[in-house]
């Protein structure tokens, strides 16, 4: 039976051994956790991935794997030394710091590469001992970028969803990684890849776009003979779990010993792992400024700050601890009274109940990451306010801030907004305080974590589905049979051939689309034959296609659909189309190239276009939306068309498309096979146009109105040559 298999670096449950050296399991309180625990709790499912324990013996390894296995998980062992290089190393002194916008603290280690390759291999050679082929693979994180395209290798069909849980960097970051391409390559191997923000993912795709020389549509990737869909899934919280454990007595009655012991001070309260990117040491600084300008709340304010223990053997980690534990010894002891402690200040991690009672107690959650990909702390927050009062102050830089702007939300290098964010959150009326909560109160409820994986796991078997509908259009070898047998069989065939795209690579040399010397060999074998009418069906201008095709017994057919040219060579218009309007549009266009360095204008006999290919990435798109959109207004009472083509913007008049060109050419020159083949959507007319027994192929893994799908100019020509062999 098919089955689901989570993939983590860390299993939600910790393996330790107590000093008796028995055994301890803890189970992870995380969000990751207690979501997933739906998935891989189910029947045959499984969780795979580290415990954080070096087994001392064989004994202690079957007992952690039997116990695993009753729980559904299963273990990867990594060594002392995988655990230096590959999770210390690359993860986090490479990946984590470059990913969170900390390029000063990345060692470029190639020790750390080779390592973190090969435990992704083994966390491979693991997952295949369960796999089988109609299985759902879930990857997760930053640990196991490569692990999408390891699994692919091995089973190419199965479905792969990965999720990032940190933010993914700009290109600009992004690039300094000497390893980026093979990064991205790993990812690629998902059908689904997933971010928690709509800036996460535009990241990604910029990348994939610069870097690793794949065609990027919207939010899909074409990877060789894959559609790869990328997306935001903000992660929630367990809402129910977090507000049924602050109405607990077991919570309360530990709100009542809080409370106590702080003696009826007010608290802000603050909770992150111990991390660079979580803002520990400008928030410090922040309170001390807060107390020096606001002297009026000297011992009836306390911030409660618990920090958790991690990765306390990176070098980053272990100066934060020191900066951190200087920075409250300072300020405690400078502002510190006999009854009152300015900061409670806990280095450990809490239980639930605690923790709880913490979020019960506090009147202010102060979460200031300098980067976070989500932060889950603040939702918790907002989820234990049953009476829904309390303020939260949220960096803007935390994924969650772009879906809790009811927060005060703080940019945590602004100290005086920081102190200013403390004082309007201790002083904001109640009425105000509730206002706001409810409003988070409802969105985290509805997008909460079980919401997460469904709406995940959804779009993963949609992208399968398309790849599926793709897959059954793709011209196989049974496909191509029939294609052959049809076309001996045939006495007169005739054959329509986009140019760009179809028959030349666009990229990498737009500017050099001449054809070379293995097309002309085909198109000459392919006019050879007197059975043979074959149309050149382009969006070109007339000079250069004339040109190229001289000596060929080829038609034309050019500026989609405007120009026609039989064999004898005669140009004909298709339709008698004016072109007054060119004077009005062509100083639009002008304007245009003034303001973007790199792009031109050509003019065609009937339409003028607007290229943007040789401009710097990012900006030419930015234009030519801005164009298209300039020049669809100026379009409408004009008759004429916009069309946004290959790294063009393209205006015409409406009439003249290359589906009525085909059309009238199929009425004079009626055949016994019909053949077209294109890469855009100027060729969706042609495709339209065509009967339906028409051999009708587009170039590209995407929807189209041709019957068949190849991936590459490279498939086409194999296929001509057949034809002509
Ligand atoms: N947490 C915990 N025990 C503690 C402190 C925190 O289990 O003593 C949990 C907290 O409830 C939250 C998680 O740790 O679910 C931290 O997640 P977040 O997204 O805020 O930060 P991350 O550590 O993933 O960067
Ligand atoms: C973040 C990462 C997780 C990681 C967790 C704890 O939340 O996204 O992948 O497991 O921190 O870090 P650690 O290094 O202890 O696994």
């Amino acid at each position: 039976m098919a089955k689901t298999i989570i993939v983590s670096n860390r299993l939600p449950v910790r393996v330790e051994s107590n000093e008796g050296g028995e055994l301890n399991f803890v189970s992870s309180e995380g969000g990751l956790a207690t979501g997933l625990g739906s998935v891989y709790k189910k029947g045959e499912n499984i969780w795979v991935g580290w415990t954080g324990y070096y087994p001392k013996s064989l004994e202690e390894e079957l007992i952690i794997g039997d116990y695993l296995k009753k729980e559904n998980m299963r273990p990867v062992a990594l060594t002392m030394k995988d655990v230096k290089l590959f999770y210390e190393g690359f993860s986090n002194k490479v990946l984590w710091p470059n990913f969170h916008y900390f390029p000063q603290y990345v060692e470029y280690n190639n020790e750390y590469w080779e390592a973190y390759k090969k435990v992704n291999e083994k966390f491979c050679n693991e997952l295949v001992k369960y796999i089988s082929e109609d299985d759902t693979i879930w990857v997760h994180d930053y640990q196991l970028l490569l692990l999408p395209e390891l699994i692919r290798e091995r089973f190419p069909k199965i479905s792969i969803g990965f999720f990032n849980h940190i933010p993914f960097p700009s290109y600009e970051m992004f690039r300094l990684l000497p390893w980026r391409k093979e990064l991205l390559n790993g990812l690629l191997g998902a059908d689904l890849v997933g971010f928690h923000t709509y800036d996460d993912m535009r990241h990604f795709l910029s990348s994939v776009s610069r870097l690793a020389a794949r065609s990027v549509k919207e939010q899909h990737v074409e990877n060789g003979e894959r559609i790869v869909l990328v997306d935001s899934f903000p992660m929630g919280i367990d809402y129910d779990k977090y507000a049924n454990s602050a109405a607990s007595p077991d919570t309360i009655a530990q709100e009542v010993l809080f409370r106590t012991s702080l003696q009826g001070k007010r608290v802000i309260l603050s909770i992150d792992r111990l991390d660079y990117s979580k803002g520990i040491p400008q928030r410090l600084i922040a309170f001390e400024a807060f107390l020096k300008k606001h002297p009026e709340y000297l011992n009836k304010v306390s911030l409660v700050m618990l920090v958790v223990p991690s990765r306390d053997n990176v070098e980053q980690y272990i100066q934060m601890k020191n900066e951190i534990d200087l920075l409250v010894g300072r300020i405690n002891g400078q502002y510190g009274m006999m009854d009152w402690t300015p900061i409670h200040y806990f280095y450990r991690s809490l239980p639930l109940t605690k923790l709880s009672a913490l979020y019960r107690i506090a009147e202010v959650a102060w979460v200031t990451p300098m980067r976070d990909g989500m932060n889950l702390v603040c939702k918790e927050f907002i989820a234990s306010k049953l009476d829904k009062k309390g303020v939260l102050i949220l960096s803007e830089m935390a994924g969650s801030a772009k879906e809790l702007s009811d927060a005060i939300l703080i940019n945590p290098n602004n100290l005086n907004k920081q102190v200013e964010a403390l004082h309007v959150a201790l002083t904001m009326p109640v009425e105000e305080q509730i206002q706001r909560n409810e409003i988070m109160q409802t969105s985290l409820k509805r997008y909460n974590i079980s919401h997460w994986v469904d709406v995940f796991m959804n779009n993963l078997t949609k992208i399968k589905k398309v790849q599926k509908s793709l897959e059954i259009r793709r011209l196989g070898e049974n496909d191509q049979n029939v294609l052959i047998k049809e076309y001996n069989n045939s006495h007169q065939r005739l054959i329509f051939l986009d140019y760009d795209g179809t028959l030349t690579h666009f990229f990498p040399k737009p500017d050099d689309a001449k054809p070379d010397a293995e097309l002309l060999d085909i198109l000459k074998k392919l006019t050879e034959d007197p059975r043979n009418h074959v149309v050149i069906i382009s969006g070109r201008g007339r000079d250069p296609l004339e040109e190229w095709m001289s000596g060929l017994r080829v038609s034309m057919i050019c500026e989609h659909g405007l120009w026609l040219r039989p064999i004898d060579g005669t140009w004909k218009k298709l339709k008698d189309v004016d072109d007054d309007w060119k004077e009005e549009i062509h100083p639009v266009l002008d304007s245009y190239v003034s303001r973007t360095p790199g792009s031109f204008i050509e003019i065609k006999d009937y339409s003028l276009v607007w290229h943007f290919r040789k401009v710097e990435l990012g900006l030419g798109e930015l234009r030519s939306r801005e164009l298209t959109s300039h020049l669809k207004y100026m379009a409408r009472d004009r008759h004429l068309q916009v069309l946004e083509g290959d790294m063009v913007v393209e205006i015409k008049n409406f009439e003249v498309n290359k589906g009525a060109a085909a059309k009238r050419w199929m009425k004079k020159n009626p055949a016994d096979f019909y053949f077209a083949v294109g890469d855009d959507w100027t060729d969706e007319d042609t495709f339209g146009a065509m009967p339906d027994s028409a051999f009708t192929i587009k170039v590209g893994v995407q929807n189209s109105k041709a019957r068949f799908n190849v991936e590459s100019v490279d498939d086409v020509r194999a296929l001509l040559k057949k034809l002509v062999s």
